[in-house]
């Protein structure tokens, strides 16, 4: 039979077009063929105006900490294990995600509150915000951890969470449990155990098997690394250090402070796995960055997806087309291929941002791309 050609669209090809596309949705397909520029019929365009996460600022002194404190009166411990605040990117909510990658949490602990242990496949951290004495137990370091310091829960490593104070401590969590998801590869196990006479005991708290500073004293002088430990920790594809601490990071940001930086990320500095220099996760990476009084980057645009936690001082940053203004403990969203820039706004006092980007997942992917503006406005290729 022969096949006759599309004339432009008289009734009966439209009609016919409209039912093969009512048949091709209803079986869990989609066409992919552009016959006009309606949406209807479009691919491109259809997947271009699919879910995607969009720039966005969370404010923690207006809507974290108040809706944190109002959660900790109404969900006890006894009541559920867990009592997180998730930013839920609005460009793709309902799920869970901030970015396309990651997922951001605030928690508030109560005095000498601790959680059982638990493990799964996605990779964390823990900054501290306020509050000296949050507690993260990890394969059998205990880590008491305050304000600034990052504490690593590598995929797979036991780990259970706390606060040991007598006061509230508020941290926050960043995850790659949105990549996990998309990948369909999360696993979560609850079941603690340890072994006690040739048998499995379940427990609710980790025995020590490390000293509580063996993080610091093993991997925090940059440059010298033990023999005699094993640098296999965990499951192993993450830093064996555990902890990295805020006086050690802020002391180096201060001893760098005259120095030119870059100008499109001021004064950058990685957290790295001592063993490798690498990134400490295969997934994720984390920064933090110092602008100086009064500095202002120049305009980047990456591929990988970026969440930014204003730790120290007030500013202003330019997302795409939105502008937010910024103080410590907020986050604000900065989905790939979007153009970026920070502002210090202050004229005394530096301003310090924590950033956590999903780079390493897109280097090993090879989708990683960065550009940046030059003083003249060009447009150069970073990396
Ligand atoms: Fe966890």
């Amino acid at each position: 039979m022969q096949v006759e050609k599309h004339q432009a669209q008289s009734p009966d090809v439209d009609a016919n077009l409209d039912a093969l596309h009512r048949d091709v949705y209803a079986n869990n397909m989609a066409p992919y063929w552009a016959i006009d520029r309606k949406v209807t019929n479009d691919e491109d365009r259809q997947v271009q105006q699919g879910r995607k996460a969009v720039p966005f600022l969370w404010k923690y002194k207006a809507q974290v900490e108040p809706l944190l404190y109002r959660s900790a009166a109404l969900i006890r411990t006894e009541t559920s294990e867990r009592r997180s605040l998730v930013l839920v990117n609005p460009g793709l909510a309902p799920q869970r995600a901030t970015t396309t990658t990651q997922y951001i949490a605030y928690r508030l602990n109560d005095p000498v509150e601790i959680m059982p242990p638990h493990r799964h496949t996605p990779n964390a951290i823990r900054l501290g915000l306020t509050g000296t004495q949050n507690f993260t137990g990890v394969e059998g370091e205990s880590v008491v951890f305050g304000p600034g310091d990052l504490v690593l829960t590598p995929h797979d490593t036991w780990h259970n969470h706390g606060n040991q104070g007598n006061e509230p401590a508020i941290n926050v969590s960043v995850l790659d449990l949105p990549l996990a998801e998309t990948l369909n590869s999360i696993a979560f196990e609850h079941n603690y155990t340890e072994e006690e006479e040739g048998r499995r005991i379940s427990r609710a708290r980790q025995t020590e098997r490390f000293a509580p500073d063996y993080s610091a004293r093993v991997y925090s002088r940059g440059g010298f690394l033990p023999r005699f430990v094993s640098h296999q920790r965990g499951a192993g594809a993450a830093s064996p250090m555990y902890v990295y601490r805020y006086a050690m990071m802020r002391e180096m940001l201060e001893k760098f402070r005259d120095w030119d930086g870059s100008p499109h990320e001021a004064l950058m500095v990685e957290y790295v796995d001592p063993t490798t220099g690498g990134p400490v996760y295969r997934t994720l990476t984390f920064f933090m960055m110092m602008l100086r009084p009064g500095e202002k980057t120049l305009p980047v645009r990456q591929t990988s997806n970026i969440t930014v936690i204003p730790f120290e001082g007030r500013g202003t940053s330019v997302v795409g087309d939105q502008r937010f203004d910024w103080e410590p403990f907020d986050t604000f969203a900065i989905p790939g291929t979007h153009w970026y820039e920070h502002h210090n706004r202050s004229d005394s006092e530096p301003a310090i941002l924590f950033v956590a980007s999903d780079e390493p997942t897109l280097k090993a992917l090879a989708f990683f791309q960065k550009f940046g503006k030059n003083a003249n406005g060009d447009i150069v290729r970073l990396s």
